[in-house]
């Protein structure tokens, strides 16, 4: 098979593979398909490899070169900037029929990044040498300095900590345990301090588990990779396996990157429980995944999440692999109130109290808050429909919905209340604890 076959072959089975798709470039630059050449550069800046940003920008260059006429002389504009050198700023090449629609996308590109305010920058060619030859329809090209996430995580702002209202003692927890050692690992290298394993959040539904796994990549500035069980799980013998692995391999592949293991009480089921051979199979093979990984090489965060930590396999809880355990509580007061912020943002609202609110929904999950909300809007718009008169959404809307609806979290909390005081060995569910005795009424 010949070079270019097997590097096409690869770039379909990981279309994520910078690596790939950079000497996919290559071979076809070497062998003069400059229109093939562009296309897998333009793909390789895509990936986001920081690592491999400069060589690329290096290599369109040398094919805009190779374009122009001899004479043409290199416009300053073609030297790197600062955050691209340092594998910050993506680049997008841009394929441009006509002036207008190359002012279109630098606009376009400008706004994509308006919140990084990176200087557009373009490989421009002189008038007349602005058509590459070979390209089949004489298209120029210009390379524009973009965002720092892919292509595809460029239309939503990330969320970072800052979006997350209240539980500071998990920001603290997951800053010390994972992000610390993931942005300057120096101190980690110098004392040979291996960096790896996971953090696990558990607790009630819908306060914030997968909200905070998110907010983690966004303050890493990693990419988000969630994997729910359904997307690994297969019938076929073995095919689940394969999956996870090819869940991990993709991770690395595009690291930095945070893998989110939801619903980890279904995947790595109770051992002792576990009727069938072939989950203790998976088991195994996402424990030999985890135990792979170093923090400091892989550049990348294990997450897992789940709502019943009991029946998570308790070798997923020894050092090197999920060893820390880190309570998801009900938002206190102060987050209630950043959510219902959060929740009533851009509605038509009127002299909303939100310290109040937040003082009548104790207990309440992110989840439920946000359904106190739906259901307010709902009864605001019926009403505006009978009536025909428009008015904005009040505080005796919010506090009626609030009335007829209850804390989604109470029944976990009184089931984690026996494991607590049966099955709390070595203190695994201390902040379980902490948190309960504040509440007598479960
Ligand atoms: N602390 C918080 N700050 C801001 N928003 C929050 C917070 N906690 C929850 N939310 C909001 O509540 C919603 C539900 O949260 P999320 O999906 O993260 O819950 P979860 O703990 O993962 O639930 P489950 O166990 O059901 O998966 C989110 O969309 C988020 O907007
Ligand atoms: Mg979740």
């Amino acid at each position: 098979m010949e070079k270019i076959d097997v590097l096409l072959q690869m770039t379909k089975s990981n279309p994520e593979n910078a690596s790939a798709w950079y000497l996919l470039g290559l071979e076809y630059a070497a062998t003069g398909k400059n229109n093939e050449a562009l296309q897998a550069f333009t793909e390789a800046l895509r990936c986001n490899d920081p690592a491999l940003t400069q060589q690329i920008i290096g290599e369109l260059g040398k094919l805009s070169l190779a374009q122009s006429p001899a004479s043409a002389p290199v416009q300053s504009e073609t030297s790197v900037p600062a955050e691209a050198a340092a594998g910050k700023a993506e680049v997008v090449a841009v394929y441009q029929t006509n002036d207008a629609e190359r002012h279109e996308a630098v606009d376009e590109a400008a706004d994509e990044t308006k919140a990084e305010k990176v200087p557009v920058f373009a490989i421009n060619q002189p008038k007349a040498a602005s058509h590459i030859q070979g390209l089949g329809s004489e298209r120029p090209f210009q390379v524009i300095s973009g965002g720092q996430a892919g292509k595809r995580d460029r239309a939503e702002t990330p969320i970072t900590f800052a979006d997350v209202g209240g539980l500071h003692a998990v920001k603290n927890a997951i800053h010390m345990k994972i992000i610390k050692p993931f942005v300057s690992p120096g101190l980690f290298e110098r004392f040979r301090k291996k960096v790896g394993g996971g953090i696990l959040l558990y607790g009630p539904p819908g306060c914030g588990k997968t909200f905070i796994a998110k907010a983690t990549a966004g303050e890493c500035r990693a990419r988000f990779i969630p994997i729910h069980i359904s997307d690994i799980l297969d019938p076929y013998i073995g095919v689940s396996e394969q999956n996870l692995r090819e869940v991990f391999s993709s991770a690395r592949a595009n690291k930095p990157s945070v893998l989110f293991l939801d619903e980890m009480d279904a995947l790595g089921y109770n051992r002792s429980r576990s009727a069938t051979s072939s989950m203790r199979t998976l088991i195994d093979t996402l424990l030999t995944e985890i135990e792979g990984i170093d923090t400091n090489t892989d550049k990348m965060l294990i997450i897992g999440a789940t709502n019943m930590p009991w029946d998570v396999d308790p070798a997923f809880k020894r050092p090197g692999r999920f060893d820390k355990m880190i309570f998801v509580s009900p938002p206190d007061e102060e987050a209630r109130a950043t959510i219902f912020r959060i929740k009533l943002h851009e509605r038509p609202i009127e002299q909303i109290d939100y310290a109040l609110l937040a003082k009548e929904t104790d207990l309440y999950s992110g989840a439920d808050i946000e359904n106190v909300v739906e259901l307010a809007t709902e009864e605001v718009i019926a009403e505006i429909m009978r009536t025909g008169v428009e008015r904005p959404l009040t505080m005796k809307d919010l506090k009626n919905a609030i009335q007829s609806t209850q804390p989604s979290t109470i029944d976990w909390l009184r089931t984690v209340k026996n494991y607590v005081k049966y099955a709390n060995q070595g203190g695994l569910y201390n902040d379980v604890e902490a948190f309960l005795s504040r509440y007598k009424r479960i």
